[in-house]
């Protein structure tokens, strides 16, 4: 037999469910080796009915009559696939744009924004389902949990949690072990660990082997999605995105849905290179962890809308509001998606999103996305004030010296002070 591990006996959080307690299990299955060895594992060890929910966000390549017939296969009593991404577009992708939402500088939040989401289609399916316990396959040294735990103890108070994966202790070899003596197929090679992907219409992140090691460079066969720069086209392409309060509506004139318009936007960056990113992060749960993002149609939106939103703002909405996008983008990466704050701050970005109406121009080549043309009603800019060339009207370039004496007034004093 393999060395299964045990059910744990003792609580940590109040959300934790008592194993006497755990009868039907809402289980986020995606199909994969870990929890296929979890729909086998809660039956066995738990004596429980697993029901299986498969959400779908857009994530490229998957087969979900596959999925569900492997869940039935494998003893779940029920398996349900949901097509989420309208809904993952317009209410959690569109105040993620309006937000400019980028975490640490580089990360656009593709998964930070699916959890939520994730666990609250759970929440409802297990109340449909007549669950008590909800079980996902996270591990405990990443932020998935945080979210998907966090979304359950707030939405469903009366639902519990297990997470196999982090209590179990079975090592690779050992789940392998156990899937070959449960009849769970194993897909591919078993001798090298693959990376550990999640994706969506967002993106796609690439964790574990060498990326682990800080001085490794990248490996090619990383990269799934976007073209290796130096293979991508010759020949720049340009691109103009529509936008309409802050949310693309139209890429190179053709009106698209947000769903539409992210896939056929991803398709033109990925191709051009567009969209790859290195990154090291400073995770909820402490650690520093290492990240190869693909989002290319991420890569391609945020710069357009944030250039659109420049030029229809002030000089002080311009400045304030990277502040509240900061603090956007970190409630939503450190899983708070349903913390009031966040509606909050949606509420300032909706407000001054109602004027983000125009259309951005971007130009693409080997892995660089350029903004090179700009187009609002509502931009605050006067071609003949701005202009060298053009004199008077109603920018007096004479009043220029008193603005430079009152607006420099308190540093001159200041500098006085100190240097003489
Ligand atoms: N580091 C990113 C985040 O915390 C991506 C996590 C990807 N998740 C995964 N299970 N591979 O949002």
């Amino acid at each position: 037999m393999s060395d299964a591990g045990e059910i744990p006996t003792s609580k940590t959080a109040s959300y934790e469910a008592d194993p006497e307690h755990v009868h039907r299990v809402l289980l986020l299955y995606s199909g994969g080796l870990d929890t296929s060895v979890m729909l086998k594992w809660i039956g066995d060890s738990y004596g429980a009915e697993v029901v299986c929910l498969t959400v779908n966000l857009g994530q490229p390549g998957e087969d979900y009559e596959v999925i569900k017939d492997k869940a039935l296969r494998l003893g779940a009593i029920e398996c349900h696939v949901l097509d989420a991404r309208e809904e993952f577009a317009r209410e959690y992708l569109a105040p993620a744009i309006k937000a400019n939402a980028l975490y640490g500088g580089g990360y656009p939040l593709f998964t930070a924004l699916g959890r939520p989401l994730i666990a609250k289609l759970a929440v409802e399916q297990a109340r449909r389902s007549g669950c008590d316990t909800v079980a996902h396959g996270c591990t405990g040294k990443g932020n998935d949990q945080v979210r998907i735990e966090a979304t359950v103890a707030t939405l469903a108070p009366e639902l519990k949690v297990i997470a196999p994966v982090r209590s179990w202790q079975m090592g690779r070899e050992e789940e392998i072990a156990y899937a070959r003596e449960h009849g769970i197929p194993v897909k591919g090679g078993t001798e090298v660990a693959p990376y550990s992907i999640d994706d969506n219409l967002w993106g796609r992140s690439s964790e574990g082997r060498w990326i682990e090691d800080l001085a490794h460079a990248p490996e090619d066969d990383v990269f799934q999605l976007v073209t290796r720069p130096e293979l991508a086209p010759d020949e720049p392409e340009i691109v103009e995105i529509g936008f309409e309060r802050g949310v693309p509506v139209s890429l190179n004139g053709e009106a698209m849905g947000l769903v539409e318009l992210i896939e056929a936007a991803a398709e033109i960056a990925a191709r051009h290179g567009v969209g790859i990113v290195d990154h090291i992060e400073d995770r909820i749960v402490g650690l520093k962890v290492r990240d190869i993002y693909e989002a290319p149609a991420a890569a391609l939106i945020l710069p357009a809308h944030q250039e659109l939103e420049h030029l229809v703002c002030t000089i002080h909405q311009n400045q304030f509001k990277p502040q509240l996008d900061r603090q956007w983008a970190y409630l939503v990466y450190a899983g708070l998606w349903w913390e009031p704050l966040r509606a909050d701050l949606d509420a300032y970005m909706e407000h001054l999103n109602a004027r983000v109406t125009g259309t951005i121009g971007m130009k693409l080549y080997k892995g660089h996305a350029r903004v090179i043309t700009r187009s609002s009603e509502n931009a605050v800019y006067d071609a003949s004030l701005a202009s060298f060339t053009e004199s008077g009207g109603l920018f007096s370039q004479t009043a220029s010296p008193g603005f430079i004496e009152l607006f420099s007034l308190q540093s001159r004093m200041a500098w006085r002070l100190h240097n003489e």
